[in-house]
């Protein structure tokens, strides 16, 4: 089935957070969007790059490069793309964003640093239920 999908009607029909929902599928990849808040886990995806689209509020992008690390402060509008290979580790303190990545890219990464805190979900991306 191919409807079109609003992705704000996608984002108020579930509250959890860091917990993508597919709202579409192209070629190999998925369109997700998720609610953000708080603070994620250090991670990393070996194989590909992770393009994040801030819908709503602020969502910041802790990067480690080349042995020094930097935090990218994105708001509503502003697009990011986090290079394969580069750990890195969301934090928010509320908003919304849209993800474009391989299909079942997980979001924890190819590993993760730490213990995984109760409010993320390791996912590779869950249908959205209409
Ligand atoms: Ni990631």
């Amino acid at each position: 089935m191919n409807d079109p999908v609003n992705l704000h009607a996608a984002l108020a029909s579930f509250d959890q957070i860091y917990s993508p929902r597919i709202v579409a599928r192209m070629n190999d990849y998925d369109v997700r969007v998720a609610h953000t808040l708080g603070e994620h886990v250090w991670h990393v995806h070996e194989d590909t790059d992770e393009f994040f689209l801030v819908l709503d509020g602020e969502f910041d992008i802790a990067l480690r490069e080349n042995g020094a690390e930097r935090t990218v402060v994105l708001h509503a509008g502003d697009v990011f793309v986090v290079p394969r290979g580069t750990e890195h580790k969301p934090s928010s303190p509320g908003g919304a964003i849209l993800m474009f990545e391989p299909t079942g890219t997980a979001t924890t990464g190819d590993r993760y640093e730490g213990e995984l805190p109760a409010h993320i979900d390791s996912t590779t991306g869950h249908d959205l239920t209409r």
